[in-house]
């Protein structure tokens, strides 16, 4: 049995709402991490460290064992392939929704519409379930410019004040999913590391609990 785990952490919004759960669980990263150029850090429980790594590499990590643990958006988990991953908790920390937005619901007189966005597999998904044929543009970021510029019909991408929408004069459409942070493992670790994980588990439901 291993005697420390690994826990992949999503920098940014992710990593300032985890914060406070792992202060709660005595699981501070031991380095401040808004200053700290390390990315691989020790806790206050030295069973368990941290890296810290871009949202879209969380599942990566985890699903090749190199994080025993991790915690990313379940935007992120759509995306990701999804192989010897287990989703554990729902942390409920950086909430918002993915939607399909745009200027209108534009009528499609036949032709496919296009649809820029981050959310590929999920977009492909959610537009074959309406039996909606459409042409999906990978974007990397800034997708509500896409409208605006004429690039697309349509973004598919995340919204929680709507603010980003309005700001470019466009608006919330159709919801497709809910989204919140979840715990992830890699489902060998599981196995190998049971007890270990299964108390950090425990901790952090007592923490988003209170
Ligand atoms: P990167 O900079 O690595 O490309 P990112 O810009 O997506 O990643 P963040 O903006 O920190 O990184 O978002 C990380 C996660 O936070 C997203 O995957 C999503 O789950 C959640 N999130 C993103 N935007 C919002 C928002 N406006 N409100 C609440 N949660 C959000
Ligand atoms: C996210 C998302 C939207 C915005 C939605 O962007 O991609 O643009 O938040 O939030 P709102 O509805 O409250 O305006 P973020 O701020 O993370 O910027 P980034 O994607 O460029 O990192």
């Amino acid at each position: 049995m291993k005697t420390q785990i690994t826990l992949a952490i999503s920098k940014g919004r992710i990593l300032k709402d985890t914060i406070p759960l792992l202060k709660k669980m005595g699981m501070a990263p031991v380095e401040d991490l808004a200053h700290t150029r390390k990315l691989l850090i020790d806790t206050e429980n030295p069973q368990v460290r941290v890296v810290v790594v871009r949202a879209t590499d969380v599942p990566t990590y985890v699903e090749y064992g190199a994080a025993d643990l991790g915690i990313a958006g379940k935007d992120v988990l759509m995306e990701s392939r999804g192989d010897g991953l287990y989703e554990l908790l729902d942390l409920g920390i950086c909430k918002c929704k993915l939607m399909v937005a745009g200027r209108n619901m534009p009528s499609s007189h036949g032709q496919r519409l296009k649809v820029a966005t981050k959310y590929v597999n999920a977009a492909q998904q959610y537009f074959a379930q309406q039996g909606k044929q459409v042409e999906i543009i990978k974007l990397y970021g800034s997708m509500e410019l896409a409208p605006i510029t004429g690039l697309a019909d349509l973004i598919v991408d995340l919204v929680d004040t709507g603010n980003t929408l309005r700001a470019n004069g466009l608006e919330p459409l159709e919801h497709i999913e809910d989204i919140s942070s979840r715990l992830v493992a890699n489902k060998a670790s599981l196995k190998v590391s049971f007890d270990t994980l299964q108390n950090v588990v425990e901790k952090f439901k007592a923490a988003i609990a209170n």
